[in-house]
């Protein structure tokens, strides 16, 4: 039970250890006077109450989906670093875990020293339904080795033990900055273990790369070298990097590889984003990469830190549905997490598609039509998923979405595919796959996002709304000739 005035949120969350695995939590809001706008029924993640960002340690692991991730449960801003647990069977379904990893005790002891346990992934235990973790510790008062890299293990997926420091030093004689985090551990085409860091330097952001035979030892990891710099919208740094085989096995030379980045304080001038996600195909060795192409992960502003895993033959990514450019004071009620996308390669391109399993969300149809010019869909669900098919590919439309405190417009002309969004229709940002000319939009509408997916998701594009007024029509403004033919499905929370 706690209250603090830092949040004006009043929560009460009640769980027995035993009763978690069958249960969850439940989050009971017990100051209805001052607590956040009760959040509709959404389907995307949210934590059950306070700050979210990034994904963490996203995998199958025991048989299940289990989702790790950023989290500060005492506010709505970010703090001191925990992980929050949660566990699906299909990805889409969550239930929330009790905190999995605590920042160490000099730093909770102590509120000053703001960092905690960042960003990591998971490893499967060899032996049992465990996980190894990796991830990054940051402690203020350590400059400039600020940030340190540690390992723990949970046998229960439950709760995470003692971590022990696998890399207190970042390397020297780099023109590194302090930044060196987000540790993503994997096994490379050689067999050994790889580890993926990012950092940034005077060139642009960098990963560098490590590798060691055994991940299970404290020391022994080698540093390799810098695998990439990355200098894409002049950005400074890369924060969590992952590097997965695409289309064959990881020990196939020909196979390639998707690396996958996040790039911070970037400066996309049409735009004005400061974080996206870029993904470059490529061939990885075990100790270089070599690029064949890159491509945007998502052209629009809310969906950073995208973590991925190979589930069988599919790969399966989440990405944090915000950024850091606007998610300061704005933040009244907790982040989401994007739809879970699944990534492969489709004519030499990359493609982002919902995961399959997102179609178990329909409920059912709330409208079947054909829209032209000046006609619009309704639908008084703020939960919808709208499937647009062009009767006449090529023309040019111009979807405008009915929201009551911000303008919302999916656009297809010359330039590509668009989402503008924003309070001021000169001045709001327009979100733009350039050269895109799609003949299907997918849009997934909730309780504050929208996520388009054109041509089974060739481009997508998401984007935070603040607020959670529900969107509540479609009208198309479009010019002689264009036809669109809409199906709304109303989704099941
Ligand atoms: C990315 C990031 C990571 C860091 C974490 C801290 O969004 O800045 O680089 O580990 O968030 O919460």
């Amino acid at each position: 039970d706690y209250d603090t005035d830092q949040t004006s949120v009043s929560v009460a969350y009640w769980f027995a250890l035993a009763d978690v695995l069958e249960t969850g939590i439940t989050v009971i809001h017990t100051n209805p006077g001052n607590a956040p706008p009760n959040i509709p029924d959404s389907y995307h993640f949210r934590p059950p109450f306070g700050w979210m960002n990034d994904p963490n340690g996203f995998g199958r692991f025991g048989g299940r989906p289990h989702l790790f991730y950023q989290h500060y449960s005492h506010g709505l801003r970010w703090n001191t670093m925990h992980w929050g647990h949660a566990v699906s069977s299909d990805y889409l379904r969550w239930r929330h875990m009790p905190i999995f990893l605590f920042p160490s005790e000099d730093l909770t002891a102590r509120p000053d020293r703001r960092g905690g346990a960042y960003s990591g992934s998971a490893v499967p235990l060899a032996d049992g339904p465990g996980i190894r973790v990796f991830f990054t510790e940051q402690v203020q008062d350590r400059i400039p080795e600020q940030q340190i890299q540690l390992t723990a293990t949970s046998s229960d997926l439950i709760m995470a033990g003692n971590a022990d420091v696998i890399l207190p030093y970042r390397p020297l004689d780099e023109g590194l900055t302090a930044d060196f985090r987000d540790p993503y551990v994997f096994r490379g085409p050689d067999g050994l273990w790889k580890m993926l860091l990012g950092s940034q330097s005077s060139e642009g952001g960098v990963v560098l790369l490590y590798e060691t035979h055994d991940h299970t030892a404290a020391s022994g990891w080698t540093y390799i070298g810098k695998l990439l710099v990355e200098k894409h919208y002049r950005t400074t740094a890369i924060e969590c990097p992952c590097l997965l085989p695409l289309d064959g096995p990881a020990t196939d030379p020909a196979t390639r590889w998707v690396l996958i980045l996040g790039l911070m304080n970037s400066e996309d001038q049409s735009t004005r984003r400061k974080n996206l996600t870029m993904a470059i195909v490529g061939w990885f060795d075990g100790q270089t990469f070599a690029k064949e192409f890159e491509q945007e992960l998502d052209f629009g502003a809310d969906n950073y830190a995208f973590q991925a895993f190979v589930d069988g033959d599919a790969i399966v990514g989440i990405g944090w549905l915000a950024n850091w450019a606007d998610t300061g004071p704005a933040i009244d009620f907790p982040t989401a997490m994007t739809l879970p996308r699944n990534i492969h390669l489709s004519a030499g391109e990359l493609h982002t598609p919902p995961i399959g399993a997102a179609e178990s969300l329909r409920s059912h149809i709330l409208d079947r039509t054909r829209l032209a010019a000046g006609e619009q869909v309704s639908f008084i669900n703020g939960a919808v998923e709208i499937l647009f098919e062009l009767e006449k590919p090529g023309v040019h439309f111009h979807l405008k979405l009915e929201h009551p405190t911000v303008r919302l417009d999916v656009v297809v002309d010359d330039d590509g595919l668009a989402i503008c969004h924003g309070d001021d229709a000169a001045e709001s940002p327009h979100y733009i796959a350039k050269g895109a000319r799609p003949k299907r939009l997918r849009i997934f509408l909730d309780y504050g996002s929208i996520e388009v997916f054109a041509d089974r998701g060739r481009w997508a594009g998401t984007k935070r709304i603040s607020g959670f007024e529900p969107i509540q029509s479609a009208r198309l403004i479009a010019e002689a000739g264009a036809v669109l033919h809409a199906t709304v499905w109303a989704l099941k929370p």
